[in-house]
């Protein structure tokens, strides 16, 4: 890969050890790729972790010293105080959390905690190039807003953070960009939960390409992009999708596939969303707890949330949790959702990934969630998934049908 004089000078040490091994990941990624050279990025987005992983690589960044140079989100971990004062966390556990926030902190990131910074605190604009990592924050980055990213690692993510800059291969280079597969959707797509699924059925049936769809008439909605974004690429690895004149870089099915012809045509039923979903369920009846807010929740799902409950009274046996970011928890409040949602017995919590040491309590227990990808990474023993207004009428009950 063709290095100019200063990539050099970095990896000589110049710049100290952490910038250094920042840049040595990403030229083992570009030989590996077969990348020319390094392009410029604007933004970052590192899907960090309370993991042993991240804290690994954040730890020896910071500790050599190296900074961000471009602006570089953080996906959530945990509130460590808020779970401190109602569960037992393991203390090794906590320890790794708290250590992996610090870092981040040193090196300079900025601390959103969110796994959607690209709807608040660090939102890239059209035709940008970026790293972004995260499930949902690389196809909806792609497709929605148009920006180029690939489909980062929490570690290459940083690393281009750092040096602000990204090996030129993949989805930065146009031909790259060209639908694989063309998805023909034969239902109507009523609501975000419908979105969901398409995303859970098409990532599964695709795994790995780039869909280009038809049939879909309706605008989605943000919510609708979001969940289908996240659940795309939990069940397959989709960091890019087309809806032809409502998503954002072709306005035709032939110009999505830049001429080529699609690998494999598939298409999607009634039938087949009602599968997926009946796929996801582990359990039925009565539950111990609801977690909403994987992806975290957009305000107007807050909102949403917020209304359902209004008056009511969540059913004593059960918890009832809903994970966003302090951005929209500060609206929320001034809004005085998470009052409302707070008198029905329900929590509100920040910087908080359902994928976290923080959920030891419900390891046996049986949690319904409105997200696929809750479901597919849960620290809970099983799972019933259904549509948001399901969750909170489940929640009051105490079961779900
Ligand atoms: Fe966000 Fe964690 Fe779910 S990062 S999408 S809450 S698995």
């Amino acid at each position: 890969m063709y290095l100019t004089r200063e990539e050099k000078r970095i990896l000589d040490g110049e710049l100290g050890e952490g910038t250094q091994k920042a840049l040595e990941l990403l030229v083992a990624i570009g030989d590996a790729y077969d990348a020319e050279k390094m392009i410029p990025i604007s933004r970052a987005h590192a899907a960090s972790s309370g993991q042993e992983g991240d804290l690994y690589f954040v730890e020896l960044l910071a500790s050599g010293g190296a900074r961000c140079r471009v602006p570089t989100s953080t996906n959530p971990v945990y509130d460590i105080k808020y779970f401190d004062s109602l569960f037992e966390v393991p203390k090794d556990e906590g320890e790794v959390a708290r250590r992996v926030m610090e870092a981040y902190k040193r090196i300079g990131a900025i601390l959103s905690w969110s796994c959607i910074p690209y709807m608040a605190e660090n939102i890239p604009l059209y035709g940008e190039t970026v790293a972004f990592s995260e499930s949902s924050a690389t196809p909806y980055v792609n497709s929605v807003i148009g920006a180029k990213t690939n489909r980062e690692a929490a570690q290459s993510a940083l690393a281009a953070g750092i040096i602000g800059k990204t090996p030129k291969y993949g989805l930065h280079i146009k031909e790259n960009r060209r639908g694989t597969h063309f998805v023909k959707v034969e239902t109507l797509l009523k609501d975000e939960f419908d979105y969901t699924l398409l995303g859970y059925y098409v990532g599964k049936r695709i795994g790995y390409g780039i869909p280009v769809f038809s049939g879909i008439t309706r605008q989605p909605s943000t919510e609708e992009f979001i969940n289908f974004c996240a659940m795309s690429n939990v069940s397959g690895a989709i960091s890019m999708f087309y809806i032809p004149g409502l998503t954002v870089e072709a306005s035709t099915v032939e110009e999505a596939f830049q001429g080529d012809t699609p690998k494999d045509k598939i298409s999607v039923t009634d039938r087949d969303l009602k599968q997926a979903c009946e796929e996801l369920q582990t359990a039925s009846g009565k539950i111990d707890f609801v977690m909403l807010g994987c992806p975290h929740y957009t305000l107007k799902q807050v909102e949403e949330v917020a209304r359902l409950l209004n008056g009511k009274k969540i059913h004593k046996d059960v918890a009832f949790w809903l994970c966003t970011s302090a951005t929209t928890r500060l609206l929320a409040e001034r809004n005085g959702y998470v009052d409302i949602i707070e008198k029905s017995g329900g929590h509100v919590v920040v910087d908080t990934c359902i994928d976290e040491p923080c959920w030891i309590a419900y390891k046996n227990q049986v949690g319904m969630t409105d997200s696929p990808k809750c479901a597919y990474y849960r620290r809970f023993k099983e799972a019933i998934v259904g549509r948001r207004q399901d969750c909170v009428e489940a929640a009051v009950k105490g079961k779900w049908r």
